[in-house]
C-alpha cells in the first residue's frame, strides 16, 4: 500500500521562508507489481545462474547475440489468438510509433536472421528480459530473464537433440537429475497430417493449435465454439483428442499410421537423444502442443517432476515463422529457459547455493584511516596483483574493520600503519584460521 508523509523542509532559499510545510507523498519503495529488484544478493544469484547458461551455450559452440528489449508492436500482432499477443506491454512512441517491450526473443531473433541474412546454419543464444502481462504466480512474473538457444538453417532432428541436449546438461550444470526434472516431448507435425487428412487448410493450423494448446487449462466444451467458428467440426475434434491421448509412440503411429513422416521423425529424435545420452530425461507426451502459434513440427516442454511448478523451459520447430513475416520458409528450431522457475525447483531441492554473503580476496583498512596512505598504496599493490580488494574509506576501530570483513566475506584483513608500519611492515589477518603475519609492503 501506498503510505504518505507529512516532511517538513526547511526551505531557506525556499517561498515562505524558513519552516513553511510541504507535503509529499512518500515513495512506493517496492518495484512495479510483478517486477523484480536484484539486490546484490539476487543480482550474485542470477550471475551465478546466468554463468550456467553461458558456460553450457559455449559447450555447444552458440555464439551470443542480443537486440533492444523494445520492438515495433507489428513484429507481435499474430491473429492466432496466442496468450503472448495479449500481453503485450504496447504504447506509442513520442513519434506517434506503436511499440512494444519484447514479450519473448523468438521475433526479434528472425527479424535479425531476416535483414542480416547471416550464412546458415547458425547457433545463436541470448538471455533478455521479458515482458508479458501476466498474472503473477509462483514462477510467473510481469518481467523474466530467458535464455534462448536457436539453430537456424538445419532441417534435420539433428538439430532437435541438440538444443535439447543443451537443455539438459544445464538442468546437470545445477545439479538437477531426470528424478527431479523430464522434458515431455511431441510434434505438431502429427496434428497436422490429421487436420489435413480430415480436408482442414493449412491456413487454420497455427488457430487449431493455440486452441487445442487450451484443453491443458479449460474443458472441450470451451473452446468448442471457437472451433467449430474455423469450421471444424465434431469428428475432427474426436480425431484430434485421439491422437492428443496416445500413451505410447507405438500407439500414436497406430491411430496416425506407420507411414506418417512426422511419427518416423518422432522415432528418430528419440535414436539421437539416446546417442546424446539424455533419453531418461525424455518422455514422449501426446497432449503437448504449446501455446505459440508458430511451431510447425517437434514442440516440448520442461517440467518438474513433483508436477508442482510451472513448464521449467519450452520451445520446439518453427520453420514458418520467417514466412509469417513475408520472408522464405527457413528451418529454424530452440527453446527459452526461464530464470524463475528453475531457481524455485533449486530451492525446493536444497540445490541453491547461499548468495547472502558476497566475497573479496582482502579487505585493507589503515590504523589511521586512509589518509597516511599506506592503506590506499597496499590496496593498489594488491589491486595490481589480480586480487579483489574492499579498500575501508574511514578511520574506523579495528573491531569494527574485523566486523565488517566478515560481513562482505573477505577472505584475509591487511591492516597498515601502527608499529608495524613503522617498520614499513603491515599486518595480515587470514580470516579463515585467524593466524597474523607481519608482512612487508612491498611482499604482500
Ligand atoms: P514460452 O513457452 O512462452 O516460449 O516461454 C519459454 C519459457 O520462458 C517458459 O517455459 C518459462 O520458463 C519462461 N517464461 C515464460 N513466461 C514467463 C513469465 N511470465 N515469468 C517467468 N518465466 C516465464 C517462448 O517464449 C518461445 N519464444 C521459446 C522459443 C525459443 N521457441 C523457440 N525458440
Amino acid at each position: 500500500g501506498r503510505r504518505s508523509a507529512e516532511v517538513v523542509r526547511r526551505g531557506k532559499e525556499e517561498e515562505g521562508g524558513e519552516g513553511k510545510k510541504v507535503k509529499v507523498e512518500k515513495l512506493d519503495v517496492k518495484p512495479p507489481k510483478g517486477t523484480r529488484d536484484f539486490p546484490p544478493s539476487l543480482s550474485r544469484q542470477q550471475t551465478w545462474l546466468f554463468s550456467h547458461f553461458h558456460a553450457v551455450s559455449k559447450s555447444y559452440g552458440f555464439s551470443h547475440y542480443d537486440s533492444p528489449i523494445l520492438e515495433s508492436t507489428s513484429l507481435y500482432t499474430r491473429k492466432a489468438g496466442e496468450e503472448v499477443t495479449e500481453q503485450l506491454y504496447s504504447f506509442l512512441d513520442k513519434g506517434g510509433r506503436p511499440v512494444s517491450l519484447r514479450p519473448e526473443m523468438t521475433p526479434s531473433l528472425a527479424r535479425m536472421v531476416m535483414g542480416l541474412k547471416p550464412t546458415l546454419p547458425i547457433k545463436w543464444y541470448s538471455i533478455p528480459q521479458c515482458w508479458r502481462y501476466e498474472r503473477s504466480t509462483r514462477g510467473r512474473r510481469r518481467e523474466h530473464y530467458q535464455w534462448n538457444v536457436d539453430i537456424w538453417g538445419v532441417e534435420g532432428e539433428a538439430a532437435e537433440a541438440e538444443v535439447l541436449a543443451g537443455m539438459v546438461d544445464l538442468m546437470r550444470s545445477v545439479g538437477l537429475t531426470s528424478d527431479d526434472v523430464g522434458i515431455k516431448i511431441n510434434s505438431r507435425a502429427v496434428l497436422r497430417e490429421v487436420t489435413e487428412k480430415m480436408g482442414i487448410g493449412g491456413d487454420k493450423f497455427a488457430s487449431v493449435c493455440v486452441l487445442v494448446d487450451k484443453l491443458e487449462k479449460v474443458p472441450i466444451e470451451a473452446i468448442e465454439g471457437d472451433l467449430k467458428d474455423l469450421g471444424i467440426g465434431r469428428e475432427v475434434v474426436e480425431e484430434l483428442l485421439t491422437v492428443l491421448g496416445s500413451k505410447t509412440i507405438d500407439d500414436l503411429a497406430e491411430h496416425v499410421g506407420e507411414e506418417s513422416e512426422a511419427v518416423r521423425d518422432l522415432r528418430s529424435l528419440l535414436r539421437l537423444l539416446d546417442f546424446h545420452g539424455v533419453s531418461d530425461w525424455m518422455v514422449f507426451d501426446a497432449s503437448v502442443v504449446r501455446g505459440l502459434s508458430y511451431y510447425t513440427g517437434v514442440v516440448f516442454e520442461a517440467f518438474d517432476r513433483t508436477g508442482n511448478l510451472r513448464a521449467i523451459a519450452g520451445g520446439g520447430r518453427y520453420d514458418g515463422l520467417v514466412e509469417t513475416y513475408g520472408g522464405e520458409r527457413t528451418p529454424a528450431v530452440g527453446f527459452g529457459f526461464g530464470d524463475a522457475v528453475i531457481v524455485e525447483l533449486l530451492k525446493d531441492k536444497g540445490l541453491l547455493p547461499d548468495f547472502e554473503r558476497g566475497t573479496v580476496d582482502y579487505c585493507v583498512a589503515g590504523v589511521e584511516g586512509p589518509e597516511d596512505g599506506e592503506a590506499v598504496r597496499a590496496a593498489g599493490i594488491l589491486r595490481g596483483k589480480g586480487m579483489s580488494v574492499d579498500l575501508v574509506l574511514e578511520k574506523r576501530k579495528m573491531k569494527w574493520v574485523f566486523k565488517h570483513a566478515d560481513r562482505i566475506g573477505a577472505r584475509k584483513v591487511v591492516i597498515t600503519g601502527g608499529e608495524e608500519g613503522e617498520r614499513g611492515e603491515c599486518i595480515v589477518k587470514d580470516m579463515d584460521t585467524g593466524e597474523q603475519v607481519a608482512v612487508k609492503l612491498g611482499e604482500l
